[in-house]
């Protein structure tokens, strides 16, 4: 059975369509300075965070030449660390988990956009190029304080 051209085309279309939306979502920021590339989850208790290597202790490490990790901890109704600095020309993976509820973590003005869930590490891998200062921003209801739950991450030369 042979298929009707037309259907081959609108077949081509949709595809190219939704190659068209998955490149949108994947490379949106590109030309802002920085870029989401990759993203993952993995599991971490709650009532684990204070004694786990990494998110005991909030921080950006410095893991290869120009490779680095965050370990972020969203709780109500704060970021740690906070300020988040990092290096100029650099490629940071970040390791977002919650001490209580669901949070945010939304780089403002980036596609570096996630939920951070209790019991759940979210992962996104970002490029950084220029010096620049991002809010961060908390996007899902998390309680009275919600409104005000703000960070800051800042490119350094
Ligand atoms: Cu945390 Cu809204």
């Amino acid at each position: 059975m042979r298929i009707h051209t037309y259907e081959k085309l609108w077949l081509v279309a949709a595809f190219l369509l939704i190659v068209g939306f998955i490149a949108t979502i994947t490379y949106g920021s590109v030309g802002l300075g920085i870029q989401m590339i990759d993203d993952s989850e993995e599991t971490l208790s709650p009532d684990d965070i204070n004694d786990d290597e990494r998110f005991g202790e909030p921080r950006v490490e410095q893991v290869g030449e120009n490779e680095y990790e965050a370990y972020v901890v969203a709780q109500t109704f704060i970021f740690q660390p906070d300020p988040i600095e990092i290096p100029a020309n650099s490629r940071v993976t970040f390791y977002v988990t919650s001490r209580d509820v669901i949070h945010g973590f939304d780089v403002v003005g980036t596609n570096t956009n996630t939920m951070v869930i209790p019991g759940e590490v979210s992962k996104m891998t970002v490029e950084f190029d220029e010096p620049d200062e991002y809010g961060i921003v908390c996007n899902e209801y998390c309680g009275d304080f919600h409104h005000t739950m703000e960070g800051q991450l800042n490119v350094v030369p």
